[in-house]
C-alpha cells in the first residue's frame, strides 16, 4: 500500500488534478470533501456532525474525519494505492495517517504541494459550477459547459456549492493559512514536499506530477 498527497488551498485544483490522474494512474482517489458531502446529502450521522462545518467553511473534527478514512482504507484492501484530496488538513490528521500507515506498513511516497496565487483561488472558486448528477467541475470562464448549466456529459443541471459564495471562501482560506499550510514544514521534515505551479493549465499541473511519479 501507498499513498500520495494532493496539498492545497481551496481552489487549488487538488480535485480537477485528481480527475487526470485517476485516468492515468492507479491510485484511488479519496476525497475527504465528497465523502462528507455525500455523508450530508444522506443524512448519516457523519453528515449531521459534518453540517455545520461545512456551511461555515471551517474544518470538520479530526475524529470524525479520520474514522471516515480508517473505514475507507479497511474497504479497499491490503494492495490499494491511495490519492488523497483535501486530506489530511491538520497536523492531528498527519499524525493519525502516520500511525494508521505505519500499523499498515504503507508508506507516503510524494506531497504536492500546488501553489496558486489567492486572486486566482477566488475567481477559480466563484466561477465553480458543479454537475448535481455526475458531479463533474466546470468554470464559467475557464471550463464552460456547451450549453449554460447543463454538463455536457449527462444533460444533469450544474449548480454553485454553498460554501463557494465569497464570504465563505474567505472563511476557508483563512482556515487553510491557519490550520492546514503548516503541514507543509511536517512534510518538509519528512523530505516528501514536491512543490508544484498549480496556476499553471491543468494538463501542465497534471504533467508536472506525472513527472514526478515517473509516468
Ligand atoms: P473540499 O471539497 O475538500 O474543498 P476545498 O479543499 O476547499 O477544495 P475545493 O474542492 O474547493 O477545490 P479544489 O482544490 O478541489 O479545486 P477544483 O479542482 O474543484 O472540502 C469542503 C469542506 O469539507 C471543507 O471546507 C471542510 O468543511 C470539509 N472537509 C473536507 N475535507 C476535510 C478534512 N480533511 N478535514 C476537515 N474538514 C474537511 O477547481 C476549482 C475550480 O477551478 C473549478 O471550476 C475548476 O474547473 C478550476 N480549475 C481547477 N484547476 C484549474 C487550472 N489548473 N487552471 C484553471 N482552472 C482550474
Amino acid at each position: 500500500m501507498r499513498a500520495i498527497i494532493l496539498l492545497g488551498g481551496p481552489g487549488a485544483g487538488k480535485g480537477t488534478l485528481s480527475e487526470n490522474l485517476r485516468r492515468r494512474t492507479d491510485f484511488i482517489h479519496v476525497s475527504t470533501g465528497d465523502m462528507l458531502r455525500a455523508a450530508l446529502q444522506s443524512g448519516s450521522p457523519v453528515g449531521m456532525k459534518a453540517k455545520s462545518f461545512m456551511e461555515s467553511g471551517s474544518l470538520v473534527p479530526d475524529s470524525v474525519v479520520l474514522g471516515i478514512i480508517e473505514e475507507r482504507i479497511e474497504a479497499e484492501g491490503a494492495h490499494a494505492h491511495f490519492m488523497f484530496d483535501g486530506f489530511p488538513r491538520t497536523i492531528g490528521q498527519a499524525e493519525g495517517l502516520d500511525f494508521l500507515f505505519t500499523k499498515k506498513n504503507a508508506r507516503i511516497r510524494h506531497v504536492f504541494n500546488l501553489v496558486v496565487p489567492h486572486a486566482i483561488l477566488i475567481s477559480r472558486l466563484t466561477g465553480r459550477r458543479v454537475c448535481r448528477q455526475c458531479g463533474a467541475v466546470y468554470h464559467l470562464i475557464n471550463k464552460p459547459p456547451v450549453r449554460p448549466d447543463v454538463c455536457d456529459l449527462d444533460g444533469g443541471g450544474l449548480y454553485q456549492r454553498a460554501d463557494d459564495s465569497e464570504a465563505t471562501i474567505l472563511n476557508r482560506l483563512d482556515v487553510y493559512e491557519k490550520q492546514t499550510a503548516p503541514l507543509i514544514a511536517y512534510y518538509e521534515k519528512q523530505k516528501l514536499i514536491r512543490t508544484i505551479n498549480a496556476g499553471e493549465p491543468p494538463e501542465q499541473v497534471a504533467a508536472s506530477v506525472l513527472d514526478f511519479l515517473g509516468e
